[in-house]
């Protein structure tokens, strides 16, 4: 980047899906251990003897996640606690475990109505999302609108959330590791929500929730159980409003689907 402008380092960084700055002042994940002494920081190398007897890390790193397994177990065991939608939501707000946590701008838990029959879950937020604290406000929540406005629903007969409730940088896929890590809260959610039935849009929602391993144009359309405290809730499986914005031929399949929910809403 030599000799490049601020702008173009910028547009550079943009390109690369780059879109928001996580701290003032870089880090270097190169530097040696705080914990280490000067002179042992300095030492060209050391021996695993050498680094057994090094000191101990005075404190732990701030705002270091606890490993993958223990935020699972911390998930489950915060997750289970929870009476009600208000409460679960304050936990997953104060939940540390996440990585995702420190560099979205905010918890998006959910939209819609809570007591609504149909409760829709996503994948994660994007930009539009982590500025508002809401699921589905952006492009593809408009088109989300639109699709339940054609079988005659709004946000307030469906409730609305994601598998992961932070914004992955650059809206990126949620790694299996951060959803493993976040499934307890959703399934919580599902749960304490108790909808009649349930549409996972898009394959980590679909695959997630629904235990399946095809993709999502194999699962789609179909109806799957989804076991949760003992209860089973009717699921069906469809395409992501996203993926429609970028296949709009696909569109035909999704309208299928949405047909498919209504008549399951409505029969006649
Ligand atoms: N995509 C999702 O899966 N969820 C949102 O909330 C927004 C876009």
């Amino acid at each position: 980047m030599d000799g490049a402008s601020p702008l173009q380092i910028l547009e550079f960084y943009a390109a690369a899906g780059i879109d928001l700055a996580i701290g003032d002042t870089a880090v270097n994940r190169f530097a040696p251990e705080p914990s280490l002494l000067p002179e042992q920081a300095a030492a060209p190398r050391a021996d695993a003897q050498d680094r057994a007897a090094a000191p101990k890390a005075a404190a732990p790193r701030p705002a270091t996640p606890p490993p993958p397994d223990d935020a699972a177990g911390e998930a489950r065991r915060l997750a289970a606690s929870a009476p009600d939608l208000a409460t679960l939501e304050t936990l997953l707000a104060a939940f540390e475990g996440c990585a995702l946590k420190a560099t979205a701008s905010r918890l998006v838990f959910a939209d819609g109505n809570p007591a609504g029959r149909v409760m829709i879950i996503g994948e994660a937020p994007g930009r539009e999302e982590d500025e508002t604290g809401r699921p589905f406000v952006g492009r593809a929540g408009r088109l989300l609108d639109r699709m339940l406005a054609a079988i005659g629903l709004d946000r307030s007969g469906v409730y609305i959330a994601n598998v992961v409730p932070w914004r992955p940088p650059g809206n990126r896929t949620p790694t299996p590791q951060e959803i493993a890590i976040c499934l307890p809260f959703i399934r919580r959610q599902i749960a304490l929500a108790a909808p009649e039935l349930l549409v996972t849009m898009g394959a980590p929602a679909s695959q997630n929730l629904l235990g399946q391993k095809d993709g999502i144009l194999r699962l789609r359309g179909r109806w799957f159980d989804c076991e949760i405290e003992g209860r089973k809730i009717p699921a069906l499986a469809t395409l992501h409003p996203a993926y429609l914005l970028r296949q709009p031929a696909q569109k035909a399949l999704a309208w299928r689907d949405m047909r498919a929910l209504k008549a399951r809403l409505d029969p006649r």
